[in-house]
């Protein structure tokens, strides 16, 4: 089959188009088709070396969609059926789906029932499942004002997204860095736009918010925190900025008085907890459209273009 591996990690030059053995089904694991799947911040930080677990050579990858092809559990799992995975060390201790076929262990095989097509669904796994968890936890009431810190991001469009498909009246205030997607933020549904080239600190004056999402992660988490009114919510979940952890964090100083903070795992997950967040998206018509669309051989230009950060939303690759 044909694949995108990476045999030393680096910059986007590492990830190679080529063929490798097509991976047999062996007990305890499937055979899926990929149909597609999307392009994920972690998958860079993994191909820059930055996941020390992380052994290489090594397919990347940490979601798909496709179809099964051959699997251990005829009794449980049907070939030919539409599934979709994430996490669960895909792409990580073992080959993951930058590939026309993926293995992956029994237990992460969530079968979908769906009419969106693959582009639309290679958008959902990792991303949506994501949004949905934060969106979720942060218990929105109409009449919040809503601040998403890295709203250009593929989670931070998602997030925006289910929050306009769900009808709570809400004022969403998103951070860029950049000046060229304002237009684009308008056209999903942004009521405010804040320019903060230094994404770790808010400009003066931008006042208090009833729920944060940030995606910036522990290097803004404080400055998140002191712009949080009270009784209300920020959920730390992204880590763009680089810093993985809050060393020295004291909750009774560093969390303000009646505030609440938490996180989301997207590891956490379930077929369960995938199949309520697909009735989500098809009882709130949420649009999962990606931004923009990819071939495998093309995974390396897609890593650019995320590395570049101009664009907005999700990059998904189609085999
Ligand atoms: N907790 C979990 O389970 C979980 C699950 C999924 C993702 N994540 C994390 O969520 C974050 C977003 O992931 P993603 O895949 O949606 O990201 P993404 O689509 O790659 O985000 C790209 C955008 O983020 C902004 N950005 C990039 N580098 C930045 C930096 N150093 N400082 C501030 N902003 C920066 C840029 O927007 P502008 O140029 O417009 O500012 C860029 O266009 C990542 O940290 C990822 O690891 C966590």
């Amino acid at each position: 089959m044909k694949a995108v591996i990476v045999k030393q990690p680096g910059g986007p030059e590492v990830l190679e188009y080529t063929e490798v053995p097509t991976p047999k089904v062996r007990p305890g694991w499937t055979l899926v088709k990929v149909h597609g799947f999307g392009i994920n911040h972690s998958e860079i930080f993994t191909r820059d070396g930055q996941s020390p677990s992380v052994k290489f050579p090594r397919i990347l990858g940490i979601e798909v969609v496709g179809t099964i092809v051959a699997t251990s559990v005829p009794d449980s799992l049907t070939v030919g059926q539409t599934v979709v995975s994430l996490m669960g060390e895909m792409g990580r201790a073992y080959d993951g789906s930058y590939a026309e076929y993926v293995l992956l262990p029994n237990a992460q095989v969530y079968p979908v029932t769906t009419n969106l097509d693959w582009a639309e669904l290679a958008a959902i796994p990792e991303t949506f499942y994501t949004a949905f968890g934060i969106f979720k936890s942060l218990r929105l009431q109409a009449g919040d004002r809503v601040l998403i810190r890295a709203a250009t991001s593929g989670v931070g469009v998602a997030i925006l997204k289910l929050m306009k498909a769900s009808g709570i009246q809400l004022t969403v205030t998103g951070t860029t860095r950049s000046n060229q997607k304002d237009d684009a933020l308008k056209a999903l549904g942004i009521d405010v736009i804040i320019h903060t080239p230094d994404a770790n600190h808010l400009p003066e004056g931008v006042g208090e918010f009833d729920k944060i999402v940030d995606m910036i992660g522990p290097s803004a988490v404080r400055d998140s925190l002191s712009h949080l009114a009270e009784f209300g919510i920020e959920s730390a979940t992204g880590e763009l900025g680089g810093i993985w952890t809050l060393d020295g964090f004291d909750p009774i100083m560093d969390i303000p008085n009646n505030r609440y903070l938490t996180g989301f795992y997207s590891g956490d997950v379930d077929a369960k907890k995938i199949n309520e967040l697909f009735t989500y998206i098809e009882q709130h018509h949420v649009d999962v459209t990606p931004e923009k669309v990819f071939r495998l051989p093309e995974t390396r230009a897609a890593h650019e273009y995320l590395a570049q950060s101009k664009g907005l939303g999700k990059v998904v690759v189609l085999p």
